[in-house]
């Protein structure tokens, strides 16, 4: 496994690799890695004959008053998990490399970036779209991964590789949980005992959304009604939003239909924590 953090570096392993004929994937991440990325990681290995992940906590999708400065910076470790994948290449660069002083140039993805997480975190998906476009022209991927549980992130993501015709195939992953129904996420490692275990309402709340739908349920108002009683079981979470969308422009349905996305975000303690599903998933479409 090669490590490089510049630009020139990462462009230059990565040319190698497809003179050589190779079919290369990509996983995006932030570190502090856990099954989820694993995950990716795999779905990658099983498409592709070169896999990258890139390393890099970007500065650009945190709001002034959000966790940038405290998420986890696991480098040595992720290292290690993403050697053990078998993973070819790491690209882990500064902040600098990727935003030189100066830099003023930004990906917009109108209106959509304005739902859902872009509503509580105005410019999070600005600053999301702007990394992944550079990732993208840097490590020139034929196929990306990502994973379901930032649906958001999916419906932006998927809408900017066709608007600005990126020539890259988009895999999505489903959510790794943990056995209770905890969605994996690298922000879990801020919950005290006590919040780990009212975070859980977040998946309860979805469970009872799809309980609801599969009993004959479409009244997205009713659906939604239905999880904020689950939310009230645990009055210290505060609910940020939950929503009933169309996955891919991510606007509100009055009514549910398969394919349609539920979506929730709470604040545990001072942890914002998501988590979605999608409606009787196997008869979407
Ligand atoms: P990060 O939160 O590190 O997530 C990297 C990838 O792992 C994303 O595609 C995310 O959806 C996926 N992932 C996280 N938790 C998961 C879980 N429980 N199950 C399945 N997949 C999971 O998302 C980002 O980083 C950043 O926004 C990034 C795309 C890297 C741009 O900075």
């Amino acid at each position: 496994m090669k490590l490089v953090t510049t630009v020139n570096d990462a462009r230059a392993a990565v040319r190698v690799a497809k003179r050589e004929g190779k079919r290369v994937g990509l996983v995006p991440t932030m570190g502090a890695l856990h099954a989820g990325h694993i995950s990716l990681v795999r779905a990658v290995k099983a498409r592709c004959d070169f896999v990258v992940a890139s390393v890099f906590v970007n500065p650009a999708q945190f709001g002034p008053k959000e966790d940038y400065s405290k998420y986890p910076r696991t480098l040595e470790a992720d290292l290690g998990k993403l050697e053990a994948e078998g993973v070819d290449l790491v690209f882990a660069p500064a902040v600098e490399e990727i935003y030189p002083p100066g830099a003023t140039t930004f990906v917009n993805v109108d209106e959509i970036s304005e739902r859902l997480d872009g509503r509580s975190r105005p410019g999070h998906f600005r600053g999301v779209a702007t990394v992944v476009a550079k990732l993208f022209h840097i490590l020139e991927p034929d196929l990306v991964f990502f994973g379901q549980k930032d649906a958001a992130q999916v419906a932006i993501i998927r809408r900017m590789v066709r608007d600005l015709m990126f020539p890259v195939e988009m895999v999505v992953a489903p959510i790794i949980r943990e056995a209770d129904g905890l969605a994996l996420s690298s922000r879990n490692v801020y919950l005290s005992p006590d919040e780990r275990r009212e975070a859980l309402v977040l998946s309860r709340a979805l469970r009872e959304i799809e309980a609801r739908y599969r009993a004959g349920e479409r009244d997205a108002t009713k659906l939604i009604e239905a999880a904020r009683a689950v939310f009230a079981t645990e009055p210290s979470v505060r609910v940020d939003y939950i929503a009933l969308v169309d996955p891919e422009t991510l606007g509100d349905v009055a009514t549910a239909a398969a394919g349609t996305l539920a979506a929730v975000a709470a604040f545990v303690g001072t942890t914002r924590l998501i988590d979605n599903a999608i409606l009787d998933q196997n008869r979407r479409r």
